[in-house]
């Protein structure tokens, strides 16, 4: 077993050598923000700044490099030629495999940072949350987003899973059934955390 000092430093030295400035950056970003709603909402503050340093580990890699480990890992073949969603994939099996992460919580944060899934753990909206909204983030509607954030994490989640959603489809991609159900799903707990 890695203890989990150790597997931040080799996190940040494998950061350092493989990602582009500008990639750092927005995980370090990700990373104090995923720190502070970890701290918000009473949510396990190592186990955020674990999984937002490994969410985009390998983002920058090319399409062909991001093909061959969905082969190699056995991945659903739909991920090749899809960067958008394998990268979260391929993170997961990476962090596995390479830096002996085994937390469940982290590894699901991870694989699912892009599409959100029904049934998120708190740590998983959290590191879903912070990647839509960490400090180098610009798009529009971005603050309401920050502010929603703080106030209540599902209303979030939902908002930001509708702007992903959205930006898919008037790009003609496909959007991911994760996110469907994901939206739906929290839909339903808010609903639920209403009537009581
Ligand atoms: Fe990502
Ligand atoms: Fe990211």
């Amino acid at each position: 077993m890695i203890m989990a000092d150790t597997v931040k430093d080799l996190l940040i030295e494998y950061i350092e050598r493989e990602l582009s400035e500008s990639r750092k950056q927005h995980t370090y970003g990700v990373v104090s923000e995923a720190k502070a709603l970890a701290k918000h909402y009473g949510a396990d503050c190592k186990k955020a700044e674990l999984a937002a340093l490994s969410h985009d580990i390998v983002r920058d890699k090319p399409q062909e490099v991001l093909d061959d480990y969905v082969k190699k890992f056995n991945l659903d073949t739909s991920y090749i030629g899809n960067s958008n969603l394998s990268h979260a994939k391929i993170a997961a099996e990476i962090i596995k495999r390479d830096f002996g992460i085994v937390d469940t919580d982290i590894i699901n944060a991870v694989s699912y940072h892009t599409t959100g899934r029904p049934g998120m753990s708190l740590l998983e909206k959290i590191i879903f949350i912070a990647d839509a909204i960490e400090p180098g983030r610009t798009y529009p509607g971005v603050d309401e987003l920050r502010n929603i954030a703080y106030e209540n994490l599902n209303k979030a989640c939902i908002k930001a899973l509708e702007n992903n959603i959205n930006y898919v489809n008037s790009h003609g991609s496909y959007v991911d059934r994760d996110s469907i159900l994901a939206k739906y799903d929290l839909m339903a707990e808010e609903r639920r955390l209403n009537e009581q």
